[in-house]
């Protein structure tokens, strides 16, 4: 159980799991992922659900390995869980019960005893996510985005290592995906946070580093901005005027004059193409192209 500075953070070698029923959800996944906010990017069904359950101890991998600042995980699952919050895809609902009661609930089955030390943390985890002045609603009640914040308050009880946030995003409006954005930096300060989604932007916005995923495998790994970088001069775009036919490109979107094609060249294609400055949606749908699941784009 030595903790050393070369293992320190979390760390994922080799991981493979195949389903009963033969999908290969994760195939061969290296991740190195130190303190702060690190993104996992990847389509519907790449296996970001299926990693995040493996690495929150919820099921095993086939074969790989996981440890915890050193600590071998899939030996010691409780290392794990004692230093874990995880917030599901999916949270429950209960009903009839205010915000301040259920936190009281779940710090107690934390095994916290004491009343002023439950009821200390219950008005901290309230603060860190903004929803002291809802306290006393009932859960059932909050919005879609109070819910999230309310998610991210059970999965703060006991001040966790390692937060591991599932498509938290997901059918949240600009506030509150932003509020909610607040919440997990702050906690990024002294915490790992791993978050998955399929939005470019909530990475783009927040994280310093990620890894794209797909069909179980890691497809690109490394800053954002080095991941941009890496695309400099090799994307070019022009607009296409409405009923003209399209070229193969890597992705399009609609203008009001046509449609704007970006394309992949190692020289300008064309005297009508740009260069395209690239973004993490470039980036992302590179990735994806390199290993023929373009049409997830
Ligand atoms: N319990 C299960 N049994 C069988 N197959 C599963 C199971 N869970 C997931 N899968 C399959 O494994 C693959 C990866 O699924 P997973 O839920 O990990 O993807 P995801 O990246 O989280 O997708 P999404 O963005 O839609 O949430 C998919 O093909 C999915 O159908
Ligand atoms: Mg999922």
């Amino acid at each position: 159980m030595t903790e050393s500075a070369s293992g320190s953070g979390l760390v994922v070698g080799g991981l493979c799991k195949t389903y009963r029923n033969g999908v290969r959800a994760l195939d061969g996944v290296d991740l190195r992922v130190l303190p702060g906010m690190y993104g996992l990017l990847g389509p519907n069904g790449a296996g970001k659900s299926t990693l995040m359950r493996t690495l929150a101890t919820l099921q095993s991998p086939d074969s790989g390995t996981i440890s915890l600042d050193g600590v071998d995980v899939l030996a010691d699952p409780d290392y794990q869980r004692a230093r874990l919050g995880y917030l599901p895809q999916q949270i429950g609902s209960y009903p009839g019960v205010t915000a301040r009661g259920l936190l009281d609930r779940f710090v107690w089955l934390k095994g916290h005893t004491d009343r002023g030390f439950r009821r200390r943390e219950v008005e901290r985890l309230l603060d860190r996510v903004n929803l002291a002045d809802a306290a006393e609603q009932t859960v059932s009640t909050y919005s879609g985005g109070m819910l999230r914040r309310f998610g991210i308050a059970l999965a703060l009880i006991g001040s966790p290592r390692l937060l591991i946030v599932d498509e938290p995003t997901a059918g949240l409006d600009p506030v509150e995906r932003n509020r909610f954005h607040h919440v997990l930096s702050d906690v990024a300060v002294d915490a790992i946070v791993l978050l998955s989604t399929h939005i470019v932007e909530d990475i783009e916005n927040l994280c310093a580093r990620l890894a794209i995923i797909d069909k179980g495998r890691i497809v690109a790994e490394g800053t954002t901005a080095d991941l941009i970088a890496s695309c400099r001069g090799r994307l070019w775009e022009k607009v296409v005027p409405r009923g003209e036919e399209l070229p193969e490109a890597l992705h399009i979107g609609a203008r009001p004059t046509g449609t704007r094609v970006v394309v992949e060249s190692a020289t300008r294609p064309g005297d009508d193409f740009e260069p395209h400055d690239p973004t993490l949606e470039d980036v992302y749908y590179l990735a994806l192209a390199a290993t023929g699941s373009k049409e997830a784009a």
